[in-house]
């Protein structure tokens, strides 16, 4: 069969630490913070908790399930592990289109971080004077050549990476940077400790009684707990695909989803302290890494070094999350259609690569182009996130629990009795009803 050749993770923890790189990207340390500044804070917090462990955990755990058991991409495991030509193919096509959208945005940001480690290396990030760091991102977003260019280098880098396919590329490098990053992370915590903004931090973003929700804070909430834990597109079906069948995914989805929050969380407390300790606004958007994190650079001896190292550390989380992206729709073409692996990647990238341009502008030329309102990067953004996500995540959370079912529950589950009966009843109702609540509230109001 064309199993025995299907590339394998070479161990237990290369694939934990794989789909911790896929999880763990620039929806933990960018977009995090930026939508908790956004939405005010701890009761914010609150919720996408409530999201990753209720809807999150469960359907990780479905879709490492639907992928390990298939043996295939995101299309193929659904007829696989029901019958051929199903509908239920659906939901896999709906999570390659999702790809295109999100990595066409995805590498947007993740170029602005390759030009902040650019910018550090050199030196030029933390020469001008603090109330004048926040140029940089005004002047960079202005130019549609940078925005390119930068866009064009992340999306080079990831298609280096997916060729060399799953052992060579993706393991290797997840392996030794991931544990890097934490470490970096936790260095930055123990300085902005020190700051005074630091228990301001700790009660915006731990207090419930910080901000308040709206119908698209839900949305935001429930759909950040997709995108963070890379679901609802098929990604995990695809990463559980080149996982063999001895593996406990309860225990594997539990340690994502724990590695993955507390990098966030991480992540978050750093960058409000650094906020409360400068008098920066919590709530300005998708620039507020980039506004904060240089200016607790420039305060620190040896700050250009700290920079360097954290924003390349960033590249390469965001790096482990693109090729995730690409291996999705890469894993398609070259199982379902026999495209040779170096072509599929090539081509699939080139597309994305220009639908991406629409992003790359979004920030100049094509500045006033709104559709519904927003730029083609707000809107590929939220339309993935808070739409195509939480769409793909019910339907795949509906495919295992009542079209795989109950044995399929307690096989996940490694035959544990509770586990298999709480995972059957939380994809079969509550995680459905749950995110259709929020969609309905969103649409139409409650
Ligand atoms: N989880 C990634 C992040 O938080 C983004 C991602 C979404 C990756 C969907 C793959 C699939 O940055």
């Amino acid at each position: 069969l064309a199993n025995a050749q299907r590339a394998h993770w070479g161990s237990r923890l290369a694939f934990i630490l794989a789909a911790a790189g896929s999880a763990i990207g620039l929806g933990n340390i960018w977009k995090f913070p930026y939508i908790t500044g956004v939405n005010g804070g701890g009761l914010f917090v609150l919720v996408y908790l409530g999201c990753i462990l209720l809807v999150g955990v469960p359907v990780l755990i479905a879709e490492l399930y639907i992928g390990q058991k298939a043996q295939s991409n995101a299309v193929t495991a659904f007829e696989r592990t029901h019958k051929p030509k199903t509908l239920w193919r659906l939901p896999g096509w709906l999570g390659l289109a999702s790809a295109f959208f999100i990595l066409s945005f995805y590498s947007v940001v993740g170029g602005w971080i390759l030009y902040y480690t650019y910018l550090s290396i050199t030196g030029q990030l933390l020469t001008p004077p603090p109330e004048e760091i926040g140029k940089t991102l005004t002047e960079l977003f202005a130019s549609p050549l940078t925005q390119t260019v930068c866009h064009f280098l992340f999306m080079a880098t990831t298609v280096v990476i997916v060729m060399a396919g799953v052992k060579n590329g993706l393991e290797r490098w997840t392996k030794i940077l991931m544990p890097v990053l934490f470490l970096i992370l936790v260095g930055l915590l123990v300085r902005v400790f020190f700051l005074e903004g630091f228990p301001k931090a700790i009660s915006f973003l731990f207090s419930i009684h910080e901000g308040e929700m709206t119908a698209h804070g839900w949305m935001e909430a429930v759909g950040h707990s997709f995108f963070t834990l890379s679901l609802g597109m098929g990604a995990m079906i695809t990463y559980g695909s080149y996982l063999s069948e001895k593996e406990n995914l309860v225990r594997a989805a539990v340690a994502v989803a724990f590695l993955d929050t507390l990098i966030a969380l991480m992540a978050g407390v750093v960058i409000f302290a650094i906020v409360f300790s400068f008098g920066l606004q919590p709530s300005s958007g998708p620039g507020l890494i980039f506004a904060t994190l240089p200016v607790l650079f420039a305060q620190m001896t040896g700050g250009w070094l700290v920079a360097t190292a954290f924003f390349l550390l960033i590249f390469f989380a965001a790096l482990t999350s693109a090729v995730s992206l690409l291996e999705v729709v890469v894993a398609y073409w070259t199982e379902s259609h026999g495209v040779d692996r170096h072509r599929s990647t090539v081509t699939n990238a080139v597309v994305i690569f220009i639908l991406g341009l629409l992003s790359a502008l979004s920030t100049n030329v094509l500045a006033e182009v709104k559709i519904l309102g927003l730029t083609f990067f707000d809107l590929f953004d939220k339309m993935t996130s808070s739409y195509m996500l939480p769409i793909g995540g019910i339907l795949i959370s509906v495919f295992f629990g009542w079209t795989l079912g109950k044995q399929a529950a307690l096989n996940a589950a490694n035959r544990l009795g509770p586990v298999a009966v709480a995972l059957l009843w939380i994809t079969r109702i509550a995680a459905p009803i749950a995110v259709l609540l929020v969609l309905w509230n969103l649409v139409f109001g409650l």
